[in-house]
């Protein structure tokens, strides 16, 4: 279902898919907006919310970061991107909750026609100079956003099916 142009959280979620190549388009500062508020309204154990989010628009400061993300150049060809900081200080439980405000971001982009990809692989010491994060954070990922490019949308995954991997009871019965 879509309200306004923007997809219930349900369908947002099993349609979503990664997108690397981005229109031309400007992303609206309130979108960009509420796309990190929604990573701020993640789960996160003990409620410590040990995140921060810094939204980079400038084209420069775009094309470092696609330079200097080694698995995720396209980032210097988004219009926007997010760099999600980690508390150091919780070893514990900042990657996973970090995670979960991605893939809030993730899905919220996605239901207001814009898209992301999650970045794995980057030089976070120059990325975190660049962005004057101070001690004690750390850079968990950068998420370039933007709308899809019409000329090549995203394409759907394969999924691994259902009774392959969803049990019910016990390990293997695909069978409620
Ligand atoms: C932890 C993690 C790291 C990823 N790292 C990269 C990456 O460095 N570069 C990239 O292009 N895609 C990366 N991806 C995107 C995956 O390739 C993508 O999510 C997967 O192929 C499934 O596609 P879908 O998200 O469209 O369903 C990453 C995804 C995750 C969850």
């Amino acid at each position: 279902m879509v309200h306004d142009g923007i997809m219930d959280a349900l369908e947002a979620i099993v349609t979503r898919k990664v997108v690397r190549q981005f229109a031309r388009r400007p992303v609206e500062l309130d979108r960009l907006r509420r796309i990190v508020d929604a990573g701020r309204h993640a789960m996160s154990a003990r409620n410590l919310q040990p995140w921060r989010f810094v939204v980079v628009r400038d084209p420069d400061t775009l094309r470092q970061l696609g330079a200097l993300c080694s698995t995720g150049r396209f980032i210097a060809d988004a219009p926007a991107a997010v760099a999600v900081l980690k508390d150091a200080a919780n070893q514990r439980w900042a990657d996973t909750d970090c995670a979960q405000a991605v893939a809030n971001m993730a899905n919220a982009a996605w239901a207001m026609g814009l898209g992301t990809c999650w970045v794995g692989n980057f030089d976070a010491a120059a990325i975190a100079q660049r962005l004057a994060v101070p001690d004690g954070w750390a850079v968990f990922t950068v998420l370039p956003f933007g709308y899809p490019d019409p000329a090549n949308p995203p394409q759907a995954k394969q999924l691994k099916p259902q009774r392959e991997t969803i049990y019910f009871e016990r390990f293997g019965n695909p069978r409620p």
